[in-house]
C-alpha cells in the first residue's frame, strides 16, 4: 500500500466516521422531540402512582416508602391504636379538625375519616411533619403514642392528628386505596 493509499483509506475512514456521527446526531435530534412530547405523561404516570404491597406488613409495625420525592407511612395498626384514636372527641382536636384526607374531601378529622379501611386497621399518611417539613418518628411516639417530630417537638396521635406543639395541621393523607387484600395503589 502506498503512502498515498494509506492517507485516502484514512481519510475514507474518517469520513465514513464523520457521516455515521453526523447520522447518529440527526436521528437523535429528529427523535427527541417524540420522546420530549412522550415525556410528560410517561414520566408522570410512571411517578404519580405507585402500588405497593402490603401483604407483610405486621399488626403493630409500619412500612414506610417512597412516594413522589416523600416517605410515606403505611402503618397496620394494632387494637388499642383504633381504640384511642376513636375514643378521641373531635372537641379535643384543638389544633386541627379536618381530615387532610383527598379521598374524603372536606370531612372532619374522626379517626374513620383518616383510616383506609373501614375497621380501621391501616393508616396510610405522608411522613412530613406539617410544622417545618421534618419526618416525625412512629411507632408509638410522643405523648400521644402516635408520631413525635422531634425538630420543634410536635406530638401526633395514633391517627396521625397534631395534638401538641407547632405543627399546624395533622399529617396529610395522600390519595391512596386498596387494589385488593394486600396491595394499595398511592396516587
Ligand atoms: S418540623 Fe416538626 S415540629 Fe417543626
Amino acid at each position: 500500500m502506498s503512502h498515498a493509499e494509506d492517507n485516502a483509506g484514512t481519510r475514507r475512514d474518517f469520513l465514513y466516521y464523520a457521516t455515521a456521527g453526523a447520522g447518529v446526531v440527526t436521528a437523535g435530534a429528529a427523535i427527541w422531540p417524540l420522546v420530549n412530547q412522550m415525556n410528560p405523561s410517561a414520566d408522570v404516570q410512571a411517578l404519580s402512582s405507585i402500588f405497593v404491597d402490603i401483604g407483610g406488613v405486621e399488626v403493630g409495625s409500619q412500612l414506610t416508602v417512597n412516594f413522589l420525592g416523600k416517605p410515606v407511612f403505611i402503618r397496620r395498626r394494632t387494637p388499642e391504636e383504633i381504640e384511642d384514636a376513636r375514643a378521641v372527641a373531635l372537641a379535643d382536636l384543638t389544633i386541627d379538625r379536618q381530615s387532610r384526607n383527598p379521598n374524603r374531601p372536606g370531612t372532619d378529622a374522626s379517626d374513620e375519616n383518616r383510616a383506609l379501611d373501614d375497621a380501621g386497621e391501616w393508616l396510610v399518611m405522608t411522613g412530613v411533619c406539617t410544622h417545618l417539613g421534618c419526618v416525625p418518628l412512629g411507632n408509638g411516639a410522643g405523648d400521644f403514642n402516635g408520631w413525635f417530630c422531634p425538630c420543634h417537638g410536635s406530638h401526633y396521635d395514633t391517627s396521625g392528628r397534631i395534638r401538641r406543639g407547632p405543627a399546624p395541621e395533622n399529617l396529610h393523607i395522600p390519595v391512596v386505596r386498596f387494589i385488593n387484600d394486600t396491595t394499595i395503589q398511592l396516587g
